[in-house]
């Protein structure tokens, strides 16, 4: 099969020298790295290639690199925690790494064996043990991407591929912790369509989601919640973020159907929930239902689920100027208990009652 190839070598070459790490007391998001980073080539005819991990730095790229032009790329998000007795913790790798194929099919990008991918991150991360810092709400990021690196300008999949991962220890994604944020619901810009990439991990979306993301802060707003592309009327995501919504008892995220990115916490939040026998359904749930269920008292909680931020509650949407106002703006109890589970068996604290830890 064109790609999969089992890779049994990685070469590892350490770093001369070693950086001074940051504070782990005092961690940002996305600012710090490690001294290591894997890499490992793709050529057509012969896969995934020289897998080898190198002292952490600069790339060398053609300025025709397709990636640069076309965006063929893929990336992915997962973190590394420290348990008590120095362990270090994946949280349900092989999610992300099943994502990761799924993200590549769309793209056209070559697939990845499983045990591959697992087997790189893993070596990596335990090349870089120290840097996993340990302090409440803090936790090594793990980036891996791929991208196409053919020196040419037309349009179509490239033959070569580069595939990368990086490592950042990270505090809190959201400065000040999980405090409720203020959300402004999009109604000019579309993040994404089903038919298009909406489900896909790749820059792209991320991309054409910063002027909707600039704008509401602008306006004062944290984040957008974004609508349907075709009728803007139903919920989507929040930001970067899946999203959940508590009205009269009942647990609602909208449904996957294609421009939504099946999230990995959004998942575990689902399956935390059903054994908490909290009903949870996933269904198309309209922006007038939110406001309808604000005015009769039964809009309970909301907040995002994410691999950066965990649980990130929702204290006040605006829509088209009408402002609602969620749990007094307050963090709701079942976020919180979802946040305090979630947390805890990501970090070994808690027990695993999922298998989810590796
Ligand atoms: C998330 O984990 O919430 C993400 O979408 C990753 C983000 C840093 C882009």
């Amino acid at each position: 099969q064109r790609g999969l190839i089992q890779v049994l070598n990685i070469k590892v070459e350490k770093a001369k020298e070693l950086k001074q790490k940051p504070d782990f007391n005092n961690l940002g998001f996305g600012t710090d790295f490690t001294d290591h980073m894997f890499m490992m080539n793709y050529t057509e005819g012969q896969g995934w290639h020289d897998p080898r991990i190198v002292p952490y730095g600069p790339i060398t790229l053609d300025p025709s690199a397709m990636v640069l032009h076309y965006a063929q790329e893929m990336f992915e998000g997962m973190k590394a925690y420290k348990t008590e007795d120095g362990r270090a913790l994946l949280f349900r790798p092989e999610k992300n790494i099943q994502r990761t194929n799924v993200t590549n099919d769309r793209l056209c990008i070559p697939k990845i064996n499983e045990e591959d991918m697992l087997q790189a991150i893993k070596a990596l991360v335990s090349v870089e043990k120290d840097w996993i810092p340990t302090a409440s709400g803090t936790s090594l990021y793990i980036r891996p991407f791929i991208f196409a690196t053919d020196p040419f300008l037309g349009v179509r999949a490239s033959a070569t591929y580069l595939f990368m991962i990086i490592l950042s220890p990270v505090g809190a994604y959201y400065k000040g912790g999980i405090n409720p944020v203020k959300i402004w619901v999009e109604t000019e810009y579309v993040r994404a369509v089903k038919g298009g990439v909406g489900y896909a991990k790749t820059g792209g979306n991320y991309a054409a989601s910063i002027k909707a993301q600039m704008k509401a802060k602008e306006r004062g707003y944290a984040q957008v919640l974004w609508l349907d592309g075709v009728e803007r009327k139903y919920v989507e995501e929040v930001g970067t973020m899946n999203v959940f919504f508590k009205i009269d008892g009942e647990v609602i995220t909208p449904a996957l159907e294609g421009s939504i990115l099946p999230g990995i916490t959004r998942n575990s939040v689902i399956e935390l929930l059903h054994s908490w026998g909290i009903s949870v359904t996933e269904r198309k749930l309209s922006i007038d239902e939110i406001y309808e269920a604000a005015e009769k008292g039964t809009l309970e909680e909301a907040y995002g689920t994410g691999t950066a931020a965990v649980i990130s509650p929702i204290g006040q949407l605006n829509y088209n100027g009408k402002i609602i106002t969620i749990n007094d703006g307050k963090i709701g109890e079942l976020s919180q208990r979802i946040y305090d589970t979630v947390t805890g068996i990501q970090t070994g604290a808690a027990e695993d009652s999922f298998n989810w830890t590796v």
